[in-house]
């Protein structure tokens, strides 16, 4: 999530970002919406040119990667969903759920703090602005001991979205967290995108069923249609966090749970999580990624 947001090229997409924000001035939130995205500084000349070369390069390794993917993938049948949508959604199986959850049932608690973030990732250089708000309205799980459980569950899903992409991918962050109904519109509660490199895509995994009552994410669609993801506990949803508005939208009363994954495209695949820290957005380019042989 960026105070600021890019297009694919690496530019700033204020026409976008306006336009997005006048449609949302009927929404009871938009005064949190302007305190959230009104805070800190914009990104220096230095930060810009880093940026722009690290879309660049995520998009060619994209490319290459996808190059590659049509002869090791070729007979592969793609998601038709995915493609129309850029956005799929499923449900884990249930033995899979409940090795999330108790995972999560074990997990210490942990600060979300500007400091939480690993070497060669961007991360939000005003965040501890906002740290306050964010200790208010979220509590983040430790799942940091549990690797190997995540792993296994996420090696299930591999047909799926590799069927949605076409090619392989590998995790590049992972980290779950419990919202409260007292967090609309605050942070990535409001109608937002998450200005990620080309390839890098968002998995949402809900461990309490999504929906209007218990919470969920809104998600803009190509059509202009909004979709409200619902569905049981085990829920997921896999979609292209950058081109696509979304918001986080809290349970009526009660915590939503989701574990939130960033996976970008990749010749072989790794599902063993990178936990790059809950203030890192993206790894700068496809080698700032830690190998599984690090993790
Ligand atoms: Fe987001």
């Amino acid at each position: 999530m960026e105070r600021f947001k890019l297009t694919d090229d690496g530019v700033i997409d204020q026409e976008k970002e306006e336009a997005i924000a006048s449609s949302s001035r009927d929404n009871p939130n938009w005064n949190e919406y302007l305190d959230w995205h009104s805070q800190g500084t914009g990104p220096s000349f230095f930060e810009k040119c880093k940026h722009k070369l690290s879309y660049a390069v995520w998009g060619q390794h994209k490319r290459l990667v996808e190059l590659y993917s049509k002869k090791v993938h070729a007979g592969i049948s793609r998601d038709s969903e995915f493609i129309k949508n850029d956005l799929k959604t499923g449900v884990l199986s249930s033995s899979d759920l409940q090795i999330l959850l108790d995972c999560v049932e074990k997990a210490p608690l942990m600060p979300r703090v500007a400091s939480d973030h690993i070497p060669g990732y961007y991360f939000d250089k005003n965040f501890s602005k906002l740290e306050a708000g964010w200790a208010e309205h979220f509590r983040y799980f430790d799942l940091r001991g549990e690797s190997e459980s995540i792993q296994k569950v996420f090696l299930n899903l591999v047909p799926e979205i590799r069927a949605c992409f076409g090619h392989d991918f590998r995790i590049v962050n992972f980290n779950c967290w419990g919202m409260q109904p007292s967090s609309a519109g605050f942070g990535a509660n409001a109608w937002h995108t998450d200005g990620f490199p080309p390839g890098i895509y968002k998995v949402l995994i809900y461990l309490t069923p999504p929906g209007r009552e218990r919470g969920s994410s809104e998600v803009l669609l190509p059509d202009g249609s909004s979709k409200m993801v619902e569905g049981p506990a085990g829920t997921w949803v896999l979609f292209n966090a950058t081109t696509l508005y979304h918001r986080g939208v809290p349970a009526i009363s009660g915590e939503r749970t989701i574990m939130n994954v960033t996976v970008v495209p990749a010749f072989k695949g790794a599902m063993l999580p990178v936990f790059a820290g809950l203030n890192a957005n993206f790894p700068w380019f496809p080698w700032s990624v830690p190998l599984p042989s690090q993790l």
